[in-house]
């Protein structure tokens, strides 16, 4: 799939935009803090109706306004759809085709895309939150039905908690065993999900991270609270065994001490965690390879590239890596590029790619492929 376009209002620093993309190569170049990444998250954001870079919505709101908007034509299996973005203060809503869509989760796995940007290496170095995070958005995106089974089992999440909470001393057993017993029917698909999801993402990495480091032995492990079981009634009795042998800590922690919440993912060369023992530089070729698998993925199974946005990484990348990525980039997928400097980019790349200078919220350049 592909971006055509993209038009703006309000949305960060432009007042208003329009653009349209090349289906390969587009690279956005201009001096610091003019939009370049802006415009790079407004794709994101209409793709996945939240920011990569921000948690909270009003932040993308043009400073001294009260609505964004954001619309783009993506072309897939040579369909065009209209997709559009409103976002309000307190509100956000989703239109396909002029068709307002009510359930985020109809909305969300039909644009993939795949972005490296700098802090990328949060991912290694950063919190488990920020994992399970790039879990959450990923499977939504490959999988139509994983956001609203997250929806329900957060929704479920919290009710046990503010359960747990208001009623320390009269626990209602009835009641809290049926929450419980929902909660964990949920968690078992979502751990489901995630687990075949890192399967897949082991089919490829390993070759991946080999080809860029010559280190044999690459892959990612799914940490979770539990031993994953294909038998679903057995790993149901064993979750609730483990919620009745933790109750006393969840009556002293007033929470949910345990669930897919909690679970994380562990990156190995062999037997060594590399967010411990590794070094920046495999940290790094540790997330190159894994957003490169990711693409290998949405091809395999959801037989279509992702649109791929590059935030500024190709001056933080050594030449290897930078032709390893490059290949992917001159390969069927569309691509989207932002760098301040045009020469951190190879010749070879620039002659094929549009080229979009960005200044202060407006377009000052355009140079269209011949
Ligand atoms: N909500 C907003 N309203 C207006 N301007 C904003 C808003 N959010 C960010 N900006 C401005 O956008 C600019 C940064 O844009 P960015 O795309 O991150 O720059 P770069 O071109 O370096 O990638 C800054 O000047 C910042 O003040
Ligand atoms: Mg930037």
């Amino acid at each position: 799939m592909y971006i055509k376009d993209i038009q703006l209002a309000n949305f960060r620093n432009y007042k208003t935009l329009s653009i349209s993309f090349h289906p390969k190569i587009n690279i956005i170049y201009g001096k610091n803090a003019q939009g370049k990444t802006n415009l790079l998250e407004s794709i994101y954001v209409l793709a996945l109706t939240k920011s990569h870079r921000s948690f909270i919505d009003s932040n993308l709101i043009k400073n001294g306004m009260n609505k964004a908007k954001i619309m783009g034509n993506i072309l897939k299996d040579s369909f065009s759809s209209k997709y559009e973005i409103i976002l309000e203060e307190k509100k956000k809503s989703f239109k396909i085709d002029g068709n307002l869509i009510k359930k985020t989760s109809d909305y969300i796995s039909k644009i993939n895309i795949i972005i490296f940007y700098p802090e990328d290496l949060d991912l290694i170095k950063g919190s488990p939150n920020i994992r399970r995070r790039f879990l959450n958005v990923e499977l939504s995106q490959l999988n139509t039905g994983y956001y609203s089974i997250l929806n329900d089992y957060n929704r479920l999440l919290k009710m046990r908690n503010d359960y747990i909470k208001s009623n320390i001393s009269h626990i209602d057993e009835n009641y809290f065993q049926v929450l419980t017993s929902y909660l964990v029917d949920k968690s078992i698909l979502i751990l489901k999900m995630r687990k075949k999801f890192i399967e897949k993402i082991n089919e490829n990495i390993s070759d991946i991270f080999y080809q860029i480091s010559s280190l044999k032995n690459f892959h990612i492990i799914y940490k979770s609270f539990i031993e994953y079981e294909n038998d679903e009634e057995l790993m149901k009795k064993k979750i609730i065994d483990l919620f009745k042998s933790n109750r006393e800590k969840e009556i002293k922690y007033k929470s949910t001490l345990i669930g897919p919440h909690r679970d994380d993912i562990e990156f190995y060369i062999g037997n060594i965690d590399l967010k411990t023992f590794g070094s920046q530089g495999q940290q790094r070729i540790a997330i190159l390879s894994l957003k490169l698998s990711e693409i290998e993925i949405f091809k395999k199974y959801k037989n279509d590239t992702p649109i791929l946005l590059l935030d500024d990484v190709f001056s933080e990348l050594d030449e290897t890596k930078k032709n390893n990525l490059l290949n992917y980039i001159t390969s069927d997928i569309q691509t989207i590029i932002t760098t301040t400097d045009l020469t951190n980019i190879d010749s070879k790349i620039k002659k094929d790619a549009k080229l979009i200078e960005i200044e202060n919220g407006t377009i000052k350049h355009i140079e269209e492929v011949e």
